[in-house]
């Protein structure tokens, strides 16, 4: 069993989410591989699928959501389970008292919830570094009203990444599909 941890980032904070799951997974006994999904052109060799990426302006990066569309058969056959990573801060909620994680599910994920059936969904904490930032991101996080929902910092969230990637592993662990 060969778990794909497929990734889409723009600045490097859902890289180094993927490369965090990946890890868990390896410590938990499962054979897992990390790869852009950009990278990958024959997914058929995996045998189960985490699919992640960040989401800019409501919406998950463009090469993870045409590489689930574009593989949507296979992804349907096999565990799948997707992340994005995305707000930014400590809050846990917003200025109106909603969930900050839930508030930044993106867009593309109840379409795929409706026909992949994942095994899990999940929004993740994100990171940015406002000096990093390039071309139009650059110009959108100076406008006064997305400064202050784009703070500067580190905010992923390392232990709830791990206790993802073990339930990741505990489902797939053949112990845990045997019935009694
Ligand atoms: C211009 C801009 C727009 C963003 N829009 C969103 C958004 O709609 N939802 C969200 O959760 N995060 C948003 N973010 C935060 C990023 O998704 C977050 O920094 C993420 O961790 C970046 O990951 P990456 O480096 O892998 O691309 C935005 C960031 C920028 C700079």
């Amino acid at each position: 069993m060969t778990v794909l941890v497929g990734y889409s980032s723009k600045y490097g904070a859902t890289e180094g989410i993927a490369e965090r799951i990946a890890a868990a997974l390896q410590s938990a006994g499962v054979d897992a591989e990390v790869h852009p999904v950009r990278d990958v052109h024959d997914p058929s060799r995996f045998d189960a699928f985490v699919i992640g990426a960040s989401a800019y302006m409501g919406s998950w990066r463009k090469d993870a959501t045409r590489f689930v569309q574009h593989h949507r058969d296979l992804l349907a056959q096999r565990p799948l389970w997707l992340f994005s990573s995305g707000p930014l801060g400590t809050e846990k909620t917003d200025d109106q008292g909603r969930d900050m994680l839930t508030q930044a599910v993106p867009k593309q994920f109840a379409e795929f919830t409706d026909s992949l059936t994942p095994r899990g969904t999940q929004v993740f904490y994100g990171a940015m570094n406002i000096a990093g930032l390039r071309g139009r991101d650059r110009l959108v996080s100076k406008m006064p009203a997305v400064e202050k929902i784009l703070p500067d910092g580190d905010f992923r969230d390392w232990s709830a990444i791990d206790a993802w990637a073990n339930t990741i592993a505990q489902d797939l662990s053949p112990s845990s599909r045997t019935v009694s």
